[in-house]
């Protein structure tokens, strides 16, 4: 089967030096890939900026912002039977990039935001026959809630849902701990444990 799987963080620029992005290390989805790789699967990774070498035997795409990985994802999206965003896609960007680095001011700075896409949920909205999505959903709160939530919104098969406000794991840790619910309301725990081994266990699960 084709995976793809995205990875790693987005970076939402507002001058040439400065960005929006978040703590996401690309560990998780690097573990995937190089798992469906190792169950024997064809595997496109799209990765935002991470310090993660791209894996052996996986085609390997950088992008910076999360409107590059909409463009990456939706092309290999096509033919692709299973997708796993474990990508954490920044929600907002500025509205507006400066061209030269900004100059600070007396007084407080506001900076507009503005919705980007919802890669997921694009994909779920043109969703083929056959094709499989998977969802990760990162909560501080309500974990099962917001994830069965985000399952049925995007039009997902399963949503992978990862406290991320214990600390120790989720963004950035070695290890991770894990809910994964399928559409059909099948339920699978997956303990604390070494992402790489968390994410063989969702392969098998997947594959
Ligand atoms: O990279 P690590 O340091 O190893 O950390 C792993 C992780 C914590 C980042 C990973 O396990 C994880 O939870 N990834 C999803 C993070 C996230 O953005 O979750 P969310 O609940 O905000 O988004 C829900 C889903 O929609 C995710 O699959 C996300 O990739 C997707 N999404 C979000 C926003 C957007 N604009 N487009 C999307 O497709």
């Amino acid at each position: 089967m084709k995976f793809l799987i995205s990875a790693g963080p987005t970076r939402e620029k507002i001058d040439p030096v400065r960005f929006l992005t978040n703590r996401s290390s690309g560990k998780m989805g690097y573990a995937l890939a190089e798992a469906a790789r190792d169950a024997g699967h064809e595997v496109v990774l799209v990765s935002g900026p991470v310090c993660l070498e791209p894996p052996p035997g996986v085609q390997t795409i950088l992008i910076e912002s999360a409107a590059e990985m909409a463009k990456a994802i939706k092309t290999h999206a096509e033919d692709a039977d299973v997708v796993i965003m474990a990508a954490a896609v920044a929600d907002y960007r500025p509205i507006m990039t400066y061209a030269d680095k900004m100059k600070k001011k007396d007084g407080n700075l506001i900076i507009e935001l503005e919705r980007t896409e919802d890669i997921l949920a694009s994909l779920g909205k043109t969703k083929r026959s056959g094709q499989r999505l998977v969802g990760f959903a990162a909560e501080t709160r309500d974990l099962i809630d917001y994830a069965q939530d985000k399952l049925q919104r995007k039009n997902l098969d399963w949503i992978v849902a990862n406290d991320v406000g214990k600390a120790g794991q989720g963004f950035a840790a070695d290890v991770n701990a894990a809910t994964m619910i399928s559409a059909e309301g099948v339920t699978v725990e997956l303990p604390l444990q070494d992402k790489k081994a968390l994410a063989a266990r969702i392969i098998a699960i997947l594959g």
